[in-house]
C-alpha cells in the first residue's frame, strides 16, 4: 500500500475514534436503547412471573414493532451468594437463564441491575469484590444490558475507590466476558458522569435523581439536561431516566409533554409503567412511529433549548435528512399560542411542516406560524427546506 494511502487510513481510524470516545462492549447502543424495566411500576415487588408478562405485552401491544427491545429487571430480583460467592435469584426469581431464554425466545433482549457497592439502593446484595463473578453470571444467564447504580458506595468513605475506578472496574469484567452489555451507569448524576461515563465504557449514563409521576417534577429532570448536549452521541447518551408515560399521575398532555422532551433529548425510551394494562391511549403516546424516529435518527444529535419566553419553550433536534424536528412546551395550565421563530430555530423562506404526533401535513409555513398546544402540553413537528 502506497504511504499516502496508510497516512490516509490512519487518519480517518482515528477520526472515528474521537468522533466516537464510547468504548462500548460492542456495537450497541449507536441510537438510544428503547425498552421496558421494572422499577417505576413495580419497585422491589418484582416476580419472574410479572417480568413474562410484561415481555408478552411488549410484543402484543405493538410496542416491539416500534423498537421498543430490552426488558429490564431493576432492584429486587436478588437472592444470597452461596459458598462459593456465585449470586442467585431471590425466591420471586428461580430460574434467571430460564426468563432469559423466554425472553429472548419473543425476539427481545433483557437486563439485569446491581450496584458496585456492597448493597445495592433497595438493600439487596450488590457486586462489590465479586464484579469478575457477577459480570459471568450475567453472561451466563445471557443478559444483554446491565443498570449499574451507585447506593453503598458511600463518597465520605469511597468503599468503591472513585466512581470511574468502580465503574471502570465492572465494564472491565462485562468486557471480559465476551458478551456484549449495554452498560447503563446509574449513579443519579452526582458525580456529573457526563464528563467521564462514556470514557469508562458507559453507554448511557443517569444526568438527574430518580424522576417522578408528577408534571412539574419530570419537566424540570428533562429540560435539565439542556446543555448536555455535547456529551450524548451513538454509543454514549445521556439519561435523563425511565419514563412513566401510563403510571397514572399525569394527564395525557403532560406525558406527551415527557415524550417530546425525551425524543428531543435523544434519551433513552425505557418505559416504566405496567404494560400488561395500559389502555390505547397509552400505547398511542409511548409507540407513535413518528415520534420515535426522532429519538432514534442515526445522526444521534441531542437537542436544545433554543427560545424561551416564561413558561413557553421552544428545542430543536436536527436531523440525518436535513429537516429538524422541533418541539413547543406549553408549561401552564392553559392552552397558550406560540409563533414560531425561524431564526432561532435556525430555517428560512418557507419550510414544510408536519405534526408528528398527529400524522399530519401543514404545508409550507413561515416564519411567526403560530401554533397553541394545549395546557402543560406539547407539540413535535418536522420542519424540511423546501427543495
Ligand atoms: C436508585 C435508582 C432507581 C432504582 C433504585 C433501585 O434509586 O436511581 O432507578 O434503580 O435505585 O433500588
Amino acid at each position: 500500500m502506497k504511504t499516502s494511502k496508510l497516512l490516509c487510513l490512519l487518519f480517518s481510524s482515528m477520526f472515528v475514534f474521537l468522533a466516537n470516545p464510547s468504548r462500548s462492549t460492542g456495537q450497541v447502543g449507536q441510537t438510544p436503547p428503547m425498552g421496558w424495566n421494572s422499577w417505576n411500576h413495580f419497585g422491589v415487588t418484582i416476580t419472574d412471573a410479572i417480568v413474562r408478562a410484561q415481555a408478552q405485552a411488549m410484543v402484543t401491544s405493538g410496542m416491539q414493532a416500534a423498537g421498543y427491545t430490552y426488558v429490564n429487571i431493576d432492584d429486587g430480583w436478588q437472592g444470597q451468594r452461596d459458598s462459593q460467592g456465585n449470586i442467585h435469584g431471590n425466591a420471586n426469581f428461580p430460574d434467571m437463564k430460564g426468563l432469559a431464554d423466554y425472553v429472548h425466545s419473543l425476539g427481545l433482549k433483557i437486563g439485569i441491575y446491581s450496584s458496585p457497592g456492597p448493597k445495592t439502593c433497595g438493600g439487596n446484595v450488590g457486586s462489590f469484590g465479586h464484579e469478575d463473578q457477577d459480570a459471568k453470571t450475567f453472561a451466563s444467564w445471557g443478559y444483554d444490558y446491565l443498570k449499574y447504580d451507585w447506593c453503598s458506595c458511600d463518597y465520605g468513605k469511597k468503599v468503591c475507590g472513585t466512581q470511574q475506578q468502580a465503574y471502570q472496574k465492572m465494564y472491565d469484567a462485562l468486557k471480559g466476558t465476551k458478551r456484549v452489555f449495554f452498560y447503563n451507569i446509574a449513579d443519579v448524576g452526582v458525580g456529573k458522569p457526563w464528563t467521564w461515563a462514556a470514557s469508562v465504557g458507559g453507554n448511557s449514563w443517569r444526568t438527574g435523581p430518580d424522576v417522578m409521576d408528577d408534571y412539574f417534577y419530570m419537566a424540570e429532570e428533562g429540560l435539565g439536561n439542556n446543555g448536555l448536549q455535547s456529551f450524548a452521541g451513538p454509543g454514549h447518551w445521556n439519561d435523563p431516566d425511565m419514563l412513566e408515560v401510563g403510571n397514572g399521575g399525569m394527564t395525557d398532555a403532560q406525558y406527551q409533554t415527557e415524550m417530546s422532551l425525551w425524543v428531543v433529548l435523544a434519551a433513552p425510551l425505557i418505559a416504566g409503567n405496567d404494560l400488561t394494562t395500559m389502555g390505547s391511549d397509552i400505547i398511542a403516546l409511548l409507540a407513535n412511529s413518528e415520534v420515535i424516529a426522532v429519538d432514534q435518527d442515526s445522526k444521534g444529535v441531542q437537542g436544545s433549548r433554543v427560545w424561551q419566553q416564561g413558561p413557553q419553550e421552544i428545542w430543536v433536534k436536527p436531523l440525518a435528512d436535513g429537516s429538524k424536528a422541533v418541539a413547543i412546551f406549553n408549561r401552564v395550565k392553559d392552552p397558550s399560542t406560540i409563533p414560531l421563530p425561524f431564526k432561532q430555530i435556525g430555517v428560512t423562506g418557507s419550510v414544510d411542516a408536519r405534526d408528528l404526533w398527529l400524522h399530519k401535513d401543514l404545508g409550507l409555513i413561515q416564519d411567526g406560524y403560530k401554533v397553541t398546544p394545549v395546557g402543560y402540553g406539547a407539540m413535535l413537528l418536522k420542519l424540511t427546506p423546501k427543495k
